[in-house]
């Protein structure tokens, strides 16, 4: 039996700036996605926010890139805008990029994260949203989950994992993918994903058997949209335990902070925070950038969930484990602050390339004087 995991998400709309989707626009897509449920588009979903980016997780059996599912999703965040529009909510309907559906989302504006898996006797799933930030995000968690011994003790201690996984990196420049084999070719995949702005890795695989074992989205909104619109606040979707890395390897990458691509106005290097759903709204600086972590187990189908039929979910960063690097999180963001405009603390003249500040720069371009 074959089941999907779709994440589909997107910022159509905030309460107080780029902060949190309100409640309103969480209640029409769950009315929306409780609707597609009972008329058997979907199995079971779950709607939460990632700040101010509204995340659909879906579990059906229609498979990757299905039009159906996308639809829904299209449909919803439609929904959602128009009441983002209605309440003059902030950066109303600002991820949908095209008016009309063409069959898929991507490179509509949503990010999608989709798995489509063959289900074992249990299937622990782990699905990461993050909030001001990009793609290249997950090149360094992914790695150190999927690739590095010190992270995670499965792939010396676990026969299953001794061939290694397979890494699909994205181009997002030139649109290319590669893929690379670890631990073979450890240090040519450090040497690309090291490039967080331009190569973000898109799949994995366990060498062993190919069984899928990651995905994540790689939408470049300003790629899309030929400017600055909002960062592409990404998502994962991470397959656990029983051959694969546990969940407790899935999540060591984050017991410390680590620096990514985002923050206020997608401009900045920001430390990222490991934070559990009710903490899942940025604040100062517009951030710090921010992520959670959900636990699922899949169910024939479906996401486990209890006797009403409410899904279980398990809110992985809400525990103490991850106070360190909260704190650490905010004491390195106190560091960037005090650096203001100057690099690193803004990123490099190439990644603000779809900014606003070329355009304020070309000012003085008649101005400089050999
Ligand atoms: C970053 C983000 C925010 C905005 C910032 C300015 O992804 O969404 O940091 O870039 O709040 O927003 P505008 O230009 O809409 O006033
Ligand atoms: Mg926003
Ligand atoms: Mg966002």
């Amino acid at each position: 039996m074959k089941t999907t995991i779709s994440v589909i998400k997107a910022d159509v709309g905030s309460l107080a700036g780029h902060h949190i989707v309100p409640a309103p626009l969480l209640e029409i897509a769950e009315d929306n996605l409780k609707k597609a449920a009972e008329e058997g588009v979907i199995n079971s979903y779950k709607v939460f926010h990632a700040g101010d980016d509204l995340e659909l997780l879906m579990v059906h059996n229609r498979g990757e890139r299905s039009e159906e599912i996308h639809a829904l999703a299209w449909k919803t965040f439609l929904a959602a805008t128009e009441k983002a529009k209605e309440l003059k909510l902030y950066g109303a309907g600002q991820d949908l990029l095209k008016t009309a559906f063409s069959g898929n989302v991507r490179g509509m504006g949503p990010g999608v994260a989709e798995l489509e898996i063959e289900e074992r006797g249990s299937d622990p799933i782990v699905v990461f949203a993050a909030d001001k930030t990009s793609p290249g995000a997950f090149n360094y968690p992914l790695f150190r989950i999927f690739a590095d011994p010190m992270n995670t003790a499965g792939l010396v201690i676990d026969a299953a994992m001794l061939d290694g996984f397979k890494f699909e990196v994205l181009d997002s420049k030139l649109n290319k993918r590669v893929v690379l084999q670890c631990p073979e070719e450890m240090y040519k995949l450090i040497g690309l994903i090291g490039t967080v702005n331009r190569y973000c890795v898109s799949r994995i695989w366990r060498v062993a058997d190919n069984r899928v074992c990651a995905v994540t989205s790689t939408t470049k909104l300003s790629q899309l949209a030929g400017k600055y619109i909002g960062k592409d606040d990404p998502v994962a979707v991470v397959r656990a335990q029983h051959g694969l890395p546990a969940v407790g390897e899935i999540l060591a990458p984050f017991l410390h902070t680590y620096f990514v691509e985002g923050w206020m106005r997608g401009s900045h290097w920001g430390p990222l925070m490991p934070v559990s759903l009710k903490d899942s709204r940025c604040t100062a600086f517009d951030g710090p950038p921010r992520m959670v972590a959900l636990g699922i187990q899949v169910c024939n189908g479906r996401i486990a969930s209890d006797k009403d039929g409410v899904p279980l979910i398990a809110d992985l960063f809400d525990d103490p484990a991850f106070d360190f690097a909260r704190r650490e999180a905010v004491e390195m963001a106190i560091v960037f602050r005090r650096m203001g405009e100057f690099q690193p603390a803004r990123l490099s003249e190439e990644s603000m390339e779809y900014t606003t500040l070329p355009e304020i720069l070309k000012t003085l371009k008649d101005r400089f004087k050999s």
